[in-house]
């Protein structure tokens, strides 16, 4: 069972950096599949701590190999002062693998996501501003620069200008900015080119010839399901397939090869810019959680909303994920409270709703329907297994296993690498 999924279930920030650490002793390969600098993923391991953007979690691995796939786009400034960043800390990140058909975020695609963002005024998505969605947009659009791009200058400059041809229009003529000029750009890109050259391999080959010989490859997810372009709360997306069905086009590796798909869950729920949000909470329980879970974004330093826990959200990751296990995070935060409110199902215009209603504007008035469950005052952050968590912690995990339709098969009770129960391995 080589290929393991490992997504977030929820808006972003479940833990996946930790789960994929944890995991990464035990795996050959740690692989991004899509997204950008936009994510954000804290490792704990001892007194360290990282916070990781664009490198797969497994860069903290020494037996492990990291990839950048094919799905994930790539700001060279970033990537160069991440690895300087983990160097300078002793990290080893020479086994790095890049995809060559990886798309570049330009400078010009940071510019158009602040300049949109700024325009879009009380509308706006709240998006990270590292140029995410503009960068997928020139994907799409077929004006966007690869890495395999910066290794032949003329194409490049062909490249830049197209890119830059509608974009100048729509800067100086609708936005009231300056051109930006194209050998200013082609300069900067081609200035990454020798540093990245080392690490940019044909990763597709490479990666379904490890799963031949039965290697391990273990596919990270940025953000979470409820921010997919195709699944999530659109438009408040980001813009790209966090969605198991990303690992396969993000890397080129075909589902066939995939066994598991592990969908990581807060034990309560948060998000970070705009949208919808149902269990989100304004009074004092809100703060509490954001206070005693660091709920804070470590890309932009954004106080992350807070709320309950939601099964809908939580059932419906399963259904389009395939979900065969969940890695529930955090459930130490929860450590305290008397009683325990978790969302079983919405009301939307006086009816009850079971599952997540395909229509935004439903989804907008969905109001969460309450079951309360007792809670624990307890110490639970040195449980090693199950039977070491109070018993209403127990009761909560598995009523929360009931209602989300999968086995939840490990449970974070601190952020460290060690403060976790292992309940069924994924390997
Ligand atoms: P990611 O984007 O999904 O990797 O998650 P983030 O790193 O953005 O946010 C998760 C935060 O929760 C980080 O600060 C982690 O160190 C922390 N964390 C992860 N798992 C646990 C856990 O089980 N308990 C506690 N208390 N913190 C955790
Ligand atoms: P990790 O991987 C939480 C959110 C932004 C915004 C929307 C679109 O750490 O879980 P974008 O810059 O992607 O165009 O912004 O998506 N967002 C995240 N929220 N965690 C993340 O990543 C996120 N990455 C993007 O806040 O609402
Ligand atoms: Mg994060």
């Amino acid at each position: 069972m080589p290929a393991l999924v490992l997504l977030g279930a929820q808006w972003g920030d479940e833990g996946k950096g930790k789960a994929t650490d944890l995991l990464g002793g035990s795996v050959d390969y740690v692989v991004r599949y899509q997204g950008g600098n936009n994510a954000g993923h804290t490792v704990v391991v001892g007194d360290q701590k990282y916070a990781l953007h664009l490198l797969p979690s497994g860069i903290l691995t020494p037996e492990c190999t990291p990839v950048i796939g094919n799905g994930v786009v790539i700001d060279p400034s970033v990537l160069f002062s991440e690895l300087n960043g983990l160097n300078e800390r002793g990290v080893d990140t020479s086994k790095l693998l890049i995809s060559g058909n990886a798309h570049i975020i330009t400078p010009y695609n940071v510019t158009v996501d602040k300049v949109t963002e700024r325009f879009l005024g009380t509308r706006k998505i709240g998006t990270t501003g590292r140029g995410i969605g503009p960068t997928y947009a020139d994907k799409i659009n077929r004006v966007g620069i690869r890495v395999q791009d910066l290794y032949d200058e003329s194409i490049l400059t062909q490249k830049v200008e197209a890119a830059l041809d509608v974009k100048n229009q729509m800067l100086t003529k609708l936005y009231n900015r300056r051109a930006i000029a194209i050998e200013q750009v082609v300069e900067e890109l081609l200035s990454y080119a020798d540093r990245l050259k080392p690490y940019v391999a044909d990763t597709v080959l490479l990666l379904n010839k490890a799963l031949d010989d039965d290697k391990v490859v273990l596919f990270e997810g940025g953000q979470g399901t409820l921010l997919d372009i195709d699944h999530g709360t659109y438009p408040f997306v980001t813009s790209s397939n966090p969605t198991a069905g990303g690992a396969c086009t993000g890397s080129g590796v075909g589902p066939t090869k995939i066994s598991r798909v592990i969908g990581i869950l807060k034990a309560y729920t948060t998000r970070v810019g705009s949208g919808p949000f149902p269990t989100e909470l304004f009074d004092a329980d809100g703060d509490a959680l954001r206070r005693i879970g660091g709920e804070r974004g470590v890309t932009t330093g954004r106080d992350r909303r807070c709320g309950w826990f939601d099964a809908v959200i939580a059932r419906y990751a399963t259904r389009v994920n395939g979900l065969t296990d969940f890695f529930l995070t955090k459930l130490d935060v929860l450590t305290g409270w008397e009683e325990i409110p978790v969302c079983v199902a919405y009301e939307i215009d006086g009816k009850r709703v079971e599952e997540l209603p395909y229509s935004q504007s439903d989804f907008h008035h969905a109001k969460p329907i309450y079951e309360t469950l007792p809670g624990w005052s307890e110490d639970i952050t040195k449980a090693k297994t199950f039977a070491d968590l109070p018993k209403n912690a127990q009761a909560y995990v598995k009523a929360l296993e009931e209602m989300s339709g999968a086995p939840i098969s490990a449970i974070g009770v601190g952020p460290g690498r060690t403060e976790t129960i292992e309940i069924n391995s994924f390997i």
